[in-house]
C-alpha cells in the first residue's frame, strides 16, 4: 500500500530559505551528538549571508562574516572555503578556526534529513529531523471492532490519486496505476476504515434536520415559478410521508434553504421517476463565489463545466441513501485534470447556501452533518460485499508491474492486502450491524490464502519453507512486508470474530502467517531502517529501501502484533525500528 507522505511541508520550507543555515559538520571528532541547547552555544547566521552559488573566486579576500554572541561577547569570524566532495566535486562551506560548516541544502541531500527554521518563544531555531514521518502510539491494546492501527489520522479521499468519491457506490475512484480510474479494493477498504476509526476518536458530529416529511406544512420549501409543484405525500415504499417534486426539466424552481455555514456531509434519502437532478449551491472561497454540484441520475463518475460540477448517482428508480461530502466532492471537482492525478484545490467551503430539486421524484431526510463516519464506513463494506467474486477474491483490473524482473500482473489478481483488509472491514460492519452477509463474506475471503500466485492465489513461500500471503503475487515472489502484515491482521479479526466452527481456517492461516513473520522479520532489518520487500533476495536487484512512511507503517504493525502477541523479538525490532527515526544504527564491526 502507499501511503501519505508528510515530505511536502519540510521540503517547502527549507529549500530556499536555508540555504546558509549552517549546521556543524563534525570535521574534527571533538563533538558529540547532541543538540545544542541554546541560542549562545549555537550562533546562526541569519541575514548577513552569501545569497549562494556563488563561486568561491568571487567573494575574495575581504569576505568575512561575522556577528556578536548573546552576551556581547567574542565575535566569531568567518570565512568561506571551498569543500571537495569524495574527491568528486567542490561546494562552498564556512570555516571558523578549527569548524567547518556546510549549507544545510547540501546536508539535506547527501544524507536524507530535514530541516526547517521554526520560530516560537520569540527567537528562532533550526529544527532538525532524521526522518519526516511520525508514529502514532496505539492507545490501547489491538481489537477486532476497535480502531484500525493509526487510520484515524488517515484521509483517504483527499489523496491526490483519489479521483472523486463515486456518487452510485460512495466509495473512491483510484488513479493510482491508471488515469482512467478504477475501483482499488485496497484504497476502498482503507477509507472504510479510517472512517471507521474517526468514528472511535472523534467528537460526536451536529446533525441537523430540514427535512423529514413530518411537518405537512413543508415551511423550507420555496417555488421558483407557476409550473413547479411541490408536495407532501405519502410513499408507500416507504411507509412514511416523504417530498414529492415536479419541475420542468432543467428548471431549478423547487428549492430549500439550508445556510449552514459548518456542517458539510449533506445525506437524503431519494426517489426519482424522471430526469432528477439534485442540485446544491455552494458558496466558496474561489474567485468564481458559487458553486453548484449536480448529483443527476447519470452513471458518470465526475465531470466539471466552469463552476457546475456533476455527480452521477445512478437511475435511482427505488428509495436510496446517500451521504456526500460536500466539501471533498467540491474540491475533487474543481482539482479535475486530464492527467493521472486530481491537482489539490484550496478552495474552502463557506457556506451550504441551498439545495433545489429538479424533474419527477421523490426525497426525503435532507440532513447537514458535522462528519458522517459510518455511513461512509458502510458505503466502503457494502461495496466489499457486492463486488466479491465466486473465488472469494476482490480482483483487481489494473495491469500491476512492482519491477521488470517480476513481470506484470495482468488485470484481475488478487492480492492478500486486499483480502485481509476487507476482512478487517467486513467484521466490524458484522459487529456493529449483526448482518451475517458481512461475516460470510470475510470467511470465503480467506479462498484465495490457499491457492499459489502462480496458480491465481495469493500464497508464496519462502525457501520451500515459510507460507507468506503476497501483496503482490509476483513470479518470482516478492515478499512485501507491510501488505502482509495487513493479510495477518485481517485473518485475527476474522479468526476472533467467526464461531469456533468457522474460524479454524482463519486461525490456520494466522498462526502459520505468523511463525513465518518471526522467522523472516530479521531479513526487513538494514541497520538503519527497514526494505520494503524482498526483491534483491528473489531477483538479485538492489534492495527496496522503505521511505519514511514505510518504515513507520512498518512500527505502527508490529505495534499491533506485539499488543497481541506477546514477543520478545517483535518487542526487540520494533524499539531498534524506532530509533532507526532519529538516526541511530546498529553497531558495525
Ligand atoms: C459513531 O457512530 C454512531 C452510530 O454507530 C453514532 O451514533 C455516533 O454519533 C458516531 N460518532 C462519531 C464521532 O462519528
Ligand atoms: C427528460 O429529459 C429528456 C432529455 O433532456 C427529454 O427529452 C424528456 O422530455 C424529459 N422528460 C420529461 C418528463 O421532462
Amino acid at each position: 500500500m502507499r501511503v501519505f507522505s508528510y515530505r511536502a511541508n519540510f521540503k517547502h520550507l527549507s529549500v530556499a530559505s536555508l540555504l546558509f543555515a549552517l549546521v556543524i559538520l563534525v570535521l574534527y571528532s571533538k563533538c558529540n551528538n547532541e543538540r545544542p541547547q541554546s541560542m549562545d552555544s549555537f550562533p546562526l547566521i541569519s541575514h548577513d549571508h552569501d545569497p549562494g552559488g556563488r563561486r568561491l573566486e568571487d567573494s575574495g579576500g575581504g569576505h568575512e562574516l561575522s556577528l556578536n554572541n548573546q552576551n556581547g561577547g567574542s565575535i566569531l569570524r568567518y570565512q568561506p572555503i571551498e569543500c571537495v566532495i569524495n574527491s568528486d566535486y567542490t561546494i562552498e562551506g564556512r570555516r571558523e578556526g578549527a569548524e567547518v560548516f556546510l549549507p544545510f541544502s547540501f546536508i539535506e541531500k547527501y544524507f536524507e534529513v530535514y530541516g526547517k527554521i521554526a520560530e516560537y518563544d520569540g527567537y528562532e531555531r533550526f529544527e532538525w529531523q532524521h526522518s519526516y514521518s511520525k508514529i502514532y502510539y496505539p492507545k490501547e491494546q489491538y481489537k477486532p471492532d476497535g480502531i484500525f492501527m493509526s487510520f484515524d489520522h488517515y484521509n483517504v479521499e483527499l489523496r491526490d490519486r483519489v479521483k472523486c468519491i463515486s456518487g452510485i457506490e460512495g466509495v473512491p475512484i483510484s488513479t493510482q496505476w491508471g488515469p482512467q480510474g478504477y475501483f482499488y479494493p485496497i484504497q476502498i477498504a482503507q477509507f472504510g476504515l479510517s472512517h471507521y476509526s474517526k468514528n472511535l476518536t472523534e467528537q460526536e458530529p451536529r446533525v441537523i434536520v430540514y427535512e423529514n416529511g413530518e411537518n405537512t406544512a413543508m415551511p423550507g420549501w420555496l417555488l421558483g415559478n407557476t409550473k413547479s409543484h411541490v408536495e407532501n405525500v405519502l410513499d408507500e415504499e416507504k411507509g412514511s410521508r416523504v417530498i414529492e417534486f415536479i419541475t420542468d426539466t432543467g428548471s431549478p424552481s423547487v428549492t430549500l434553504n439550508l445556510k449552514n455555514s459548518e456542517d458539510f456531509e449533506l445525506s437524503f434519502d431519494f426517489k426519482c421517476f424522471d430526469n432528477c437532478t439534485i442540485l446544491v449551491i455552494l458558496d466558496t472561497s474561489d474567485k468564481d463565489k458559487y458553486f453548484h454540484i449536480h448529483y443527476t441520475t447519470s452513471r458518470e463518475a465526475i465531470s466539471r463545466r466552469g463552476t457546475h460540477i456533476y455527480y452521477g448517482l445512478g437511475s435511482c428508480r427505488s428509495w436510496r441513501t446517500f451521504t456526500r461530502d460536500l466539501l471533498n466532492d467540491l474540491r475533487k471537482g474543481v482539482g479535475q485534470t486530464n492527467g493521472k492525478s486530481v491537482k489539490k484545490a484550496k478552495v474552502s467551503l463557506r457556506s451550504i447556501v441551498k439545495l433545489s430539486v429538479q424533474g419527477f421524484g421523490r426525497i426525503d431526510n435532507v440532513k447537514l452533518s458535522t462528519t458522517a463516519h459510518m455511513a461512509h464506513f458502510y458505503d466502503a463494506a457494502n461495496w466489499l460485499l457486492n463486488n466479491q467474486d465466486k473465488k472469494g477474491g476482490w480482483p483487481i483490473w489494473i495491469t500491476r508491474i512492482l519491477i521488470d524482473e517480476m513481470g506484470e500482473l495482468p488485470p484481475g489478481w488478487y492480492s492478500a492486502m486486499a483480502q485481509g483488509h476487507a476482512m478487517s472491514v467486513l467484521v466490524r460492519a458484522y459487529r456493529k450491524s449483526g448482518k451475517p452477509e458481512y461475516l460470510k463474506a470475510a470467511l470465503k475471503a480467506t479462498y484465495p490464502f490457499n491457492k499459489l500466485s502462480s496458480q491465481g492465489g495469493v500464497k508464496a513461500v519462502f525457501l520451500d519453507k515459510y507460507p507468506w500471503y503476497e501483496e503482490y503475487p509476483t513470479n518470482p515472489s516478492s515478499f512485501v512486508l507491510n501488505g502482509f502484515i495487513y493479510s495477518l491482521i485481517g485473518l485475527y479479526d476474522l479468526m476472533m470474530t467467526a464461531s469456533d466452527e468457522d474460524r479454524v481456517e482463519a486461525e490456520r492461516l494466522y498462526r502459520e502467517g505468523l511463525t513465518s513473520l518471526k522467522a523472516l522479520l530479521p531479513l526487513y532489518d538494514t541497520g538503519s531502517g527497514t526494505v520494503y520487500d524482498l526483491r534483491h533476495i528473489t531477483t538479485g536487484v538492489a534492495p527496496k529501501l522503505a521511505r519514511w512512511d514505510y518504515h513507520t507503517t512498518h512500527i505502527s504493525q508490529l505495534q499491533l502484533l506485539s499488543s497481541i502477541e506477546k514477543n520478545s523479538l517483535f518487542q526487540n525490532t520494533l524499539e531498534r525500528w524506532i530509533e532507526y527515526m532519529k538516526g541511530k544504527r546498529a553497531k558495525h564491526n
